[in-house]
């Protein structure tokens, strides 16, 4: 299938279909191959892009300011601090401008509408490097990592679990991700914690269409049985006060992944994934901060025990997030080559 991304937007897993997704998985194969093998070639030599970040973040900035330079294009950060976004100017005027600068146009940020709007101004590709709602580029290097982890398996046989905040924009993206995909998601979070009806009913049409076995249960056990890879995130995503961390907390603890949860699995080959950054011991400020408030001592969503294992994947997951953003740039942004 002869499959062209250029000039698209990637606002959301589902704007691509499956053939396009796993077209992106494969790009940041032989993209990530040819960076270690040292034959690598500029494909955006003389592309501009704008990174703009409304929230913080490591792996996301790095991940766009090394394919980009990488490739042989150069980058601007924004934030709202160093520009006038949000304060004097107009999301829709911002796209505007920026679009008679730029080639293509990152956002990271809270509302998943800003990053909408942005786009619908833009005369560029615009990407969402996070929003509320949705971690699109997270979900291309999940995929990959699975993929290179489970090399025999196609992606509609792998089989995960969620455990956590599953109202996140990671619980909604990997649940849907998966549907969309074909794979066997299962999801495990307090109700009050669950994806919303739409982003649920999402998941299902997608899944009747490719086949995929979605679970969303508030029970771990039905999650766990037979999974290759448990995925959690951090209980207070980025944006929310300190003061959620209590309450979620108590609602929380039950899901933490600790090594009985990975045993859960029966799967001595089980993998354990974190989008990251992770409270895993008390070398945060907020690690240090929550594990003495609520005796969480040893990780809070995941316990030292496992994030010290073999069985930790997330940094090759982190590595990933390079490679698959810079498919998403050489896919989409003007090809010099
Ligand atoms: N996983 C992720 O998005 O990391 P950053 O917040 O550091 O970008």
């Amino acid at each position: 299938m002869n499959i062209d991304l250029q000039g698209r937007d990637f606002l959301k897993e589902v704007d691509f279909t499956a053939a396009e997704f796993t077209y992106l998985l494969d790009l940041a194969s032989e993209l990530k191959h040819a960076k270690r093998n040292g034959s690598e070639t500029r494909r955006l030599s003389g592309v501009n892009l704008a990174l703009i970040f409304e929230k913080t973040s490591t792996r996301t900035r790095c991940a766009f300011e090394v394919a980009a330079f990488d490739q042989g294009a150069h980058v601007t950060f924004l934030d709202p601090q160093s520009s006038q976004l949000g304060h004097k100017e107009s999301i829709a005027d911002t796209a505007k401008v920026l679009s008679r600068f730029y080639d293509g146009i990152e956002f990271r940020g809270s509302a998943h509408e800003t990053v909408e709007q942005l786009a619908a101004a833009a005369d560029v590709p615009v990407f969402n490097g996070l929003t509320d709602r949705w971690h699109p580029t997270q979900m291309l290097a999940d995929f990959l990592t699975m993929r290179e982890h489970c090399p025999d398996k196609p992606l509609s046989a792998l089989s995960y679990a969620y455990l956590g905040d599953a109202r996140s924009n990671m619980g909604n993206s990997l649940l849907v991700t998966g549907a969309l995909l074909g794979a066997d998601v299962r999801i495990a979070s307090p109700r009050e914690l669950w994806p919303d009806a739409e982003v649920q009913q999402l998941a299902q049409s997608l899944a009747g269409a490719s086949g995929a076995r979605i679970t969303l249960t508030d029970d771990p056990e039905q999650a766990l049985p037979g999974a290759d890879f448990v995925h959690t995130d951090v209980w207070v995503s980025l944006g929310e006060p300190a003061s959620t961390w209590a309450e979620r907390v108590a609602l929380l603890r039950d899901y933490r992944v600790d090594t009985k949860m990975l045993d859960r699995t029966g799967n001595e080959a089980v993998r354990f994934m974190h989008c990251l950054p992770a409270f895993h011991d008390q070398n945060t400020t907020v690690g240090r901060d929550v594990a003495q408030a609520t005796g969480l001592t040893d990780g809070i969503e995941v316990s030292s025990a496992v994030f010290d294992s073999s069985a930790n994947i997330a940094f090759d997951q982190a590595e990933n997030r390079l490679h698959t953003i810079k498919a998403v740039l050489v896919a989409m942004l003007p090809n010099r080559i």
